[in-house]
């Protein structure tokens, strides 16, 4: 697949792993990926915490992570990254130790940062060519051929000889995604990637992603929009204040919200009532006044169809009304209020 000469909005982009060390990926060949999480807990100078205990098995495929902005969604990753120690708690990536096995965990994994930098001062291909010798590729030939297949994979062949401060920011955001996955890393961590794509870069971003989740690799994305959690994630976690609030696949989630999601039309008047009282997930403008969607524990004295919740629904749903139930506020020992 390609990735047409899109524009795109600023994004800098860095392989994170620019370590001599790298030994390739040969560490794990063959073998299935499992990134075992245990008590993890990061707490910053000054006290704050971001991240609070959390446990966490993600095996093979597309593994969605959801959480607003704050929710400990770049610690985490930061963390399983090598790139900054937790506070307590750990991580074993099959059966390699985050902290005693740093090595070879950087050997087998791609990162792309929220903030990606490459080098100014290289062309295209020489940044991807310095990244793929970094993931162990020592044979010219090959990495070259490897270099070549990622710039078309991602639409800069024909922008290869550009230096990377002079590629738009859409094309910095891809050569960001390029380098993360060249060197077929067995373990993909992208952070926010799709911050900066229109709209088509986006879907072509997750075709790619979900093209290469069939190999036997684990691919971890963050997000805050849930629109980029996709039917591919076939697992996914919620991160709300630094804590796992809620773990499984999209469509348990959605499971969550059915017989809690509703369409009705309102008037003006009416629309405004109904804002106070539901969080509303879709308003559009109808004969009458508004086609509104909504969700609601128990919806009370209005005309209203039940709809089928997607993904969306399922979020806004379980913030609203499960979240309460669920978390433990950790700094007040008591329950969390929460303001979604
Ligand atoms: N270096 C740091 N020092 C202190 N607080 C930090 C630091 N980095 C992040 N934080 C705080 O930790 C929380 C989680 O941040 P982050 O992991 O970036 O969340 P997300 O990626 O989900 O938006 C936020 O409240 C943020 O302000
Ligand atoms: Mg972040």
């Amino acid at each position: 697949m390609g990735w047409g000469e899109g524009s795109g909005t600023k994004a800098p982009a860095t392989r994170a792993f620019a370590h001599p060390d790298h030994v390739g990926c040969s560490a794990v060949s063959g073998e299935a990926m499992e990134i075992r999480i245990r008590h993890l807990t990061k707490v910053f100078e000054k006290g704050k915490r971001a991240l609070n205990d959390v446990t966490l098995d993600i095996g093979s495929g597309m593994f969605g992570l959801l959480g607003p902005n704050g929710a400990g969604k770049t610690t985490l990753m930061r963390i399983l990254a090598t790139l900054m120690e937790p506070t307590s708690g750990e991580v074993w990536f099959n059966g390699l130790h985050l902290k005693k096995n740093r090595r070879e965990i950087r050997a087998m994994t791609g990162y792309l940062p929220q903030e990606f930098h490459a080098f100014p001062n290289l062309r295209a291909w020489e940044f991807l060519d310095y990244v793929a010798s970094l993931s162990g590729l020592k044979d010219p030939r090959k990495r070259k051929e490897a270099v070549d297949e990622m710039l078309e994979k991602v639409g800069l062949y024909e922008a290869r000889d550009r230096f990377c401060n002079r590629l738009s920011g859409g094309m910095k955001r891809r050569l960001g995604i390029a380098q993360a996955l060249i060197g077929n890393p067995k373990v993909i961590i992208v952070d926010e990637p799709t911050t900066g794509l229109d709209p088509e870069e986006r879907i072509r971003f997750r075709n790619l992603l979900s093209e290469i989740a069939r190999g036997d690799v684990i691919i971890i994305l963050s997000t805050h929009i849930v629109g980029d959690i996709s039917s591919t994630c076939g697992d996914m976690a919620l991160l709300h204040r630094g804590e796992v609030v809620f773990k499984g696949s999209p469509e348990e989630l959605i499971q969550m919200a059915r017989g809690h999601a509703w369409r009705l039309e309102v008037s003006d008047d009416e629309l405004e009532a109904i804002k106070l009282k539901y969080p509303v997930i879709v308003t559009i403008p109808s004969a009458g006044g508004w086609e509104v969607e909504i969700v609601a524990e128990e919806l009370d004295s209005y005309a209203a169809e039940p709809v089928e919740p997607n993904l969306e629904h399922a979020y806004v749903y379980f913030m609203e009304y499960r979240l309460r139930e669920s978390v433990v506020d950790f700094r007040e020992g008591g329950i969390e209020e929460v303001a979604v």
